[in-house]
């Protein structure tokens, strides 16, 4: 389905009934990673996976896009939604991001909080250098540069050397992500603020997930996030990388049930 936005549209996806659940993907992805928890979850909530602004079927907008406006395209989608009761969202990495963004600019919207494969802190230098390259990379060489260098580090050892299905399936969603979605993301990743002071004031249960063999966010942040946010509990999922929603989508489904159960 379609939401017109601006100049252009986001697309989303429905399905389920219960309290309102709202998937944020990462960077270079979009709403097709959440395939496992969509199919996999309809009778725990009422799902809702959405395409950031240029990334998977959305309109590639102009960036840079600032985690702020990210927040704000989510918030419109939910108003035209007309969704009001309180929502759990489920934000992953980038998205996790955002879900900070979310609990920063609309507190009153949300009964709970998942944060998957991401961390509250800023980039460091070396990191904020690096995504200037990429940002040069990616206009010079195209998308698949990025892919190339990423998709070995999104999954686990494991998944990369045995699951070559899931690995073509996570290529093939990194290389519909349009330039300029890549562009404005890297921008303002870059530049996001540190979400770190926001953790202790968090007054709802969060879920933090993360895949054990996580290579592009370590546990660590995790369990650093976990120290300081009152109410919350952290899984750690063997076997499991970047993605542990597709790499272990039982356990990580699991997970979820019951968090959102422990909420009614
Ligand atoms: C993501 O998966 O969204 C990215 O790895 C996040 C980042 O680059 O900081």
């Amino acid at each position: 389905m379609k939401f017109k936005l601006d100049n252009g549209f986001i697309v989303y996806e429905r399905n389920g009934i219960g309290i309102p659940l709202l998937f944020i993907h990462g960077y270079p992805l979009s709403r097709r990673i959440w395939k496992p928890q969509m199919e996999g979850l309809p009778d725990a909530a009422s799902l809702i996976s959405v395409d950031l602004r240029g990334h998977g079927e959305s309109y590639p907008f102009e960036g840079p896009y600032t985690m702020d406006l990210l927040a704000d395209d989510c918030k419109r989608l939910l108003d035209d939604l007309n969704i009001k009761s309180p929502i759990v969202v489920c934000g992953l990495s980038m998205g996790g991001y955002v879900a900070m963004a979310l609990i920063r600019r609309y507190p009153h919207i949300l009964r709970g909080v998942i944060l998957t494969s991401t961390r509250s802190g800023p980039d460091s230098s070396e990191a904020k250098r690096n995504r200037d390259a990429a940002i040069i990379n990616v206009r010079e060489h195209g998308v698949s540069f990025i892919v190339n260098n990423m998709l070995p580090k999104m999954v686990s050892p494991m998944a990369l050397s045995s699951k070559p299905k899931l690995v073509d399936t996570i290529h093939n969603i990194m290389m519909e992500t349009s330039v300029k979605g890549i562009v404005g993301a890297l921008q303002r990743m870059r530049d996001r603020p540190d979400s770190t002071p926001l953790l202790s004031q968090i007054n709802y249960p969060v879920l933090i997930i993360h895949g054990a063999d996580d290579q592009l966010i370590s546990i660590h942040e995790a369990e650093t996030m976990k120290q300081q946010i009152p109410d919350s509990r952290l899984i750690a999922i063997p076997e499991a990388g970047h993605l542990p929603n597709l790499e272990q989508p039982e356990k990580f489904n699991q997970a979820i049930r019951v968090f959102v159960q422990s909420l009614a």
